[in-house]
């Protein structure tokens, strides 16, 4: 009886037709009353009982196969009648379901960046694990200056002279050792400072650095370059402003606002009323900071200015709370599937 039930068992995994008359021959075979299964549960009550135990259990198995062949064949032949009742055409490209999209902040960088390669910029990149040097030492910061503590620093415990990048600043110095002016470069990258994660402070951010060195750089041709970017970025009647600032590798060193996206400079919760929103800081590079590069301060100037691109974003998207961009909610992400 063993072997018997066991062959049902594999003829009826093999079983795959979803013709209704195959069917209903299968119902009739295995599952009604006077089927194959309910005689085999008629045999079993006459069995010797040692073998009731394996016996009854193959007989269990043959029943739930049986059963549950049936089921999935019958839906899978609804269904395809189902398709073809509706003339559905079959050669139509699948459906593939959802697709991703790029995620905000990459719509952002990539617009910088082809904003700027525009006007002849490159794009360049650099470590986020860098030494105090890169950081700190070459960008003018003097050791226990007060200025390093503008930004709160992850240290790597072992060796307190390798560190998180706290700005993107430190790829400006590894362009200027490993390279000769005329330098035109912008750095897009991930930057970490140690602040609590609130909606408006992380622990990590990004940053889009820029950097200019030549015989002549003047402010002028910083604040123009600026003046572009915004235009281009935001919109055409955008302004910019300059307010004196202070970094320890820039000299003079500015803020730069732009004219409130939001109310066009009448006066939102966005710009607190002034009409002014933030975007980034800038600055003539500090001859200290050229010489610790080896670049001679006596011939080449240049500018440099940095962003935050969740800045630039929150301006574009208004994104309230800065958590959304690292939390990868597909319900945020998805609102950005058609923005190019
Ligand atoms: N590194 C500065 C910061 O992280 C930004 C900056 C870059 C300012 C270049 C001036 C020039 O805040």
């Amino acid at each position: 009886m063993e072997r018997t039930i066991t062959q049902y068992i594999a003829e009826i995994e093999t079983f795959s037709s979803l013709t209704d008359t195959d069917l209903e021959q299968f119902r009739l075979t295995y599952l009604t009353k006077n089927g194959i299964i309910n005689q085999l549960f008629d045999e079993f009550k006459t069995i010797p009982s040692e073998k009731k135990k394996i016996v009854g259990q193959l007989l269990n198995q043959l029943k739930i196969s049986a059963n549950e062949k049936y089921e999935l064949l019958k839906k899978l032949s609804e269904q395809t009648q189902s398709y073809s009742d509706n003339n559905s055409d079959l050669s139509l490209t699948a459906n593939y379901g959802n697709f991703g999209s790029r995620h905000p902040m990459s719509l952002v960088r990539n617009e910088i960046i082809q904003i700027f390669s525009r006007i002849g910029f490159t794009i360049e990149e650099g470590p986020e694990i860098e030494d105090d040097w890169h950081i700190f030492t070459a960008l003018n910061f003097q050791e226990d200056h007060p200025a390093r503590d503008m930004q709160d620093t992850f240290f790597i415990e072992q060796q307190p002279d390798i560190a998180l990048r706290t700005h993107t600043s430190s790829v400006q110095v590894r362009l200027m050792q490993n390279n000769k002016p005329p330098l035109r470069a912008i750095m897009p990258g991930r930057v970490y400072r140690n602040e609590a994660i609130s909606a408006r402070a992380h622990c990590f951010f990004h940053q889009i650095e820029g950097l200019y060195i030549d015989k002549n750089v003047s402010f002028a041709d910083l604040k123009q370059t600026l003046l572009y970017f915004s235009k281009e970025m935001f919109c055409a009647d955008t302004q910019i402003r300059l307010r004196p600032s202070y970094f320890p590798f820039t000299e003079p060193s500015a803020e730069m606002d732009i004219s409130c996206t939001i109310c066009g400079g009448k006066g939102c919760n966005m710009c607190k009323k002034t009409g002014w929103v933030e975007i980034l800081g800038c600055g003539m590079v500090d001859p200290n900071v050229l010489e610790n590069c080896r670049i001679d301060s006596s011939v080449y100037s240049g500018f440099a200015f940095g962003m935050g691109i969740e800045r630039i974003t929150n301006l574009k998207y208004s994104v309230k709370d800065l958590r959304l961009f690292s939390e990868n909610d597909t319900r945020f992400l998805k609102q950005f599937q058609n923005v190019l």
